[in-house]
């Protein structure tokens, strides 16, 4: 499929599956490549909706004994952040001393992980990393160092590989943006 239309708007394939793949591989290798012998067990936290795709595609990649959670945050209301960050699922998991890497889909003006550090650090863990299928090196304005990216994207809107257009496009392997 080259181009969807979701709801009233048309999107085109902008990133394959294929170099999807690739990208999350490499991830995976950069996280696997830091992980020590006698590093404890990282807690992988996924944020949901958006990163269930690709936090089960980079989970399988990672060669190390892990734990794998999840929490529920929302903060886009159509095309847009709200800039308000939700708690839908908060955090099931004793934190304290854990080596936590959260897991999105996209870092976009850096606002829910801003918001779910602050959250986190409330718990204190020993230490929290990001790994983020997408960013928008344009957009993002905040301190937080991004910790691992597979890929940069200009600042368009894009749906597909679990991102949404109001609840559409999640479940598209390909990512497309916004015509
Ligand atoms: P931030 O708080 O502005 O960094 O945005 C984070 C969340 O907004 C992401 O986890 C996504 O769920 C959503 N988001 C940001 N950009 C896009 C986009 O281009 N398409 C769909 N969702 C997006
Ligand atoms: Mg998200």
């Amino acid at each position: 499929m080259k181009q969807v239309k979701l709801h009233d708007k048309v999107f085109r394939i902008s990133i394959s599956e294929q170099e999807i793949d690739s990208a999350v591989q490499a991830v995976a290798d950069k996280i696997n490549a830091n992980h020590k012998e006698d590093d404890s067990i990282p807690l992988f936290l996924s944020v949901l909706n958006g990163s269930f795709m690709f936090a089960a595609n980079l989970i399988k990649r990672i060669a190390f004994p892990c734990e794998i959670s999840f929490v529920k945050l929302a903060s886009y209301h159509g095309e847009c952040s709200s800039g308000k960050v939700t708690e839908l699922i908060g955090i099931s998991n004793a934190l304290v001393g854990r080596d936590i890497v959260v897991i999105e889909d996209i870092v976009d003006t850096g606002n829910t992980y801003e918001s779910l550090m602050a959250t986190l650090m409330r718990h204190n863990p020993h230490s929290v990393k990001i790994a983020t299928m997408l960013l928008k090196p344009e957009v993002y304005q905040k301190t937080l160092p991004i910790d691992y990216v597979a890929m940069q994207i200009p600042n368009d809107f894009i749906v597909g590989y679990g991102l949404d257009y109001n609840g559409l496009g999640r479940n598209l392997p390909n990512i497309y943006t916004i015509v």
